[in-house]
């Protein structure tokens, strides 16, 4: 049996970080399978940017704005999700922070920052969500790392950044040991560079190293993650948990 049509109808879906970016191109790839899809952000401008065209595309989108280190506020906002929808099926964790700085000069102020962001904004949301998901012995979520996670970060000065990135790394494996008995998929994708805000920040000559070392020769490109994402949060997926998977044009290759 081919049965590799992956559709989102009915599915109600939440993306932090989907405003720009590579959290866009994740909003684009599941309102392109006819998913319903929230983007919970800070960035209002761009997000009522993506809103405005992924809607004027036919896709079903909506915008809340919120900062994931909160956790009262996360709680109050994936909460009224919760009452409109009855559910939610997905959740995609991938806003996230860059804070190249050299770690003789970083500050108590910078960690709780990037990890605020990065990690914890991770235990949040999938701590409100993950009793739901119990109750209805179905779930997906897929948290955005990085290779930094896995390499350590440092390169461009960025250890702070690597170390929330391998918490969440870790975390995703806890979740999938935890929530498999109940149907619930946990999964980490680690890019590699994408071209992204994030990714255009780096220094041009640094790029053409990162280039030189990178098997494919380029940059990712955030539809690449998209795609990727989207097929772990479908069914097509639903014997994969706890993976750790490298888009990363074969840079790390463990
Ligand atoms: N671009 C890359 O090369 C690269 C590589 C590896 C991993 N990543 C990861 O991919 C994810 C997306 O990165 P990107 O390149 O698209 O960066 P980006 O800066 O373009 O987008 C990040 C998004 O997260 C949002 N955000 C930041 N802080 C937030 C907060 N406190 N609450 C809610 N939203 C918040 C931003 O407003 C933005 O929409 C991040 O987790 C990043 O660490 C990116």
């Amino acid at each position: 049996m081919n049965n590799l049509e992956i559709d989102f109808s009915g599915k109600v879906i939440v993306v932090t970080g989907g405003s720009r970016g590579i959290g866009r191109a994740i909003v684009e790839s599941f309102c392109g399978s006819n998913g319903r899809v929230y983007i919970l952000d800070m960035d209002e401008k761009s997000a009522r940017e993506t809103v405005n065209e992924v809607t004027s595309r036919g896709g079903e989108v909506s915008f809340l704005p919120l900062d994931v280190s909160d956790h009262a506020m996360v709680r109050k906002v994936l909460g009224s999700i919760l009452s409109e929808e009855g559910h939610v099926d997905v959740l995609v964790n991938d806003a996230g922070v860059s804070l190249p700085k050299p770690f003789a000069e970083c500050t108590e102020k910078d960690w709780d920052f990037v990890v605020g962001i990065n990690l914890k904004g991770t235990f949040n949301t999938s701590n409100v969500l993950f009793p739901s998901m119990i109750q209805r012995r179905y779930g997906k979520i897929v948290n955005i790392a990085s290779i930094a996670g896995k390499l350590g970060g440092g390169f461009l000065g960025t250890s702070i950044y690597g170390a929330s990135k391998a918490g969440v790394i870790g975390l995703t494996k806890g979740m999938a040991r935890e929530g498999g008995p109940y149907g619930i998929n946990v999964n980490a994708i680690c890019p590699g560079v994408i071209r992204t805000a994030m990714g255009n920040a780096i220094p041009e000559e640094h790029q053409k190293v990162i280039i030189q070392g990178t098997p494919l020769r380029r940059y990712g490109e955030p539809y690449e993650i998209g795609n990727v994402v989207a097929f772990l949060a479908s069914d097509l997926a639903s014997h994969i948990t706890g993976e750790i998977m490298d888009v990363d044009g074969g840079i790390v290759r463990d």
